[in-house]
């Protein structure tokens, strides 16, 4: 195994946090409740290199991951600004876009399929959105808009 990423919505998710389990519970239950999973991971990795994700979305959040992990992955930031590795590596961290208007989805070449996802009425994963992004919604977009059929109509 080369490496092990853990997907999460915050980098420095621990195993109480809320979606996960709640925090008396994780508690009772794990010593190192109180810990990163990036750090929980850390002697289990046997050579393999760890990347963390989640709510990564300056320079500083990306050196603070760096502190709990070997590589740092940048997701939903990455698809607002597709230019925040460049900017944050050549010294232009204070002119990341962390905000998806309807004119930087254009300008990051956002497919429709991804506007459809953000635009949604309901997020299934939130992002930092502007109002006007709802504009470009075209259809089907995050799984809050499913329609499921009725039974008599399952085949
Ligand atoms: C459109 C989209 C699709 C995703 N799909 C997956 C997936 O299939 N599997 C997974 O483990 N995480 C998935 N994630 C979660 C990411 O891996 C990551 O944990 C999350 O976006 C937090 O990182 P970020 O704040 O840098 O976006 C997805 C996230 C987004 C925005």
């Amino acid at each position: 195994m080369d490496y092990i990423h853990l997907s999460m919505l915050k980098y420095d998710s621990k195993p109480g946090d809320a979606l996960l389990m709640d925090r008396e519970q994780a508690d009772q239950k794990f010593d190192d409740s109180a810990k990163p999973y990036a750090t929980l991971f850390k002697p289990y990795l046997n050579g393999a290199k760890e990347i963390i994700v989640g709510s990564i979305t300056s320079k500083e959040d990306a050196e603070m991951a760096l502190a709990l992990a070997d590589l740092v992955a940048v997701g939903r930031e990455n698809l607002i600004d597709p230019l925040f590795a460049d900017k944050v590596l050549n010294g232009h961290a204070d002119e990341v876009v962390t905000t998806l208007t309807a004119a930087q989805a254009k300008a990051s070449h956002l497919t429709q399929g991804l506007i459809d996802t953000f635009s949604a009425p309901q997020l299934g994963i939130p992002i930092n959105r502007a109002d006007d992004l709802k504009a470009l919604h075209e259809g089907f977009g995050a799984w809050t808009e499913m329609k499921y059929p009725q039974n008599d109509q399952m085949k």
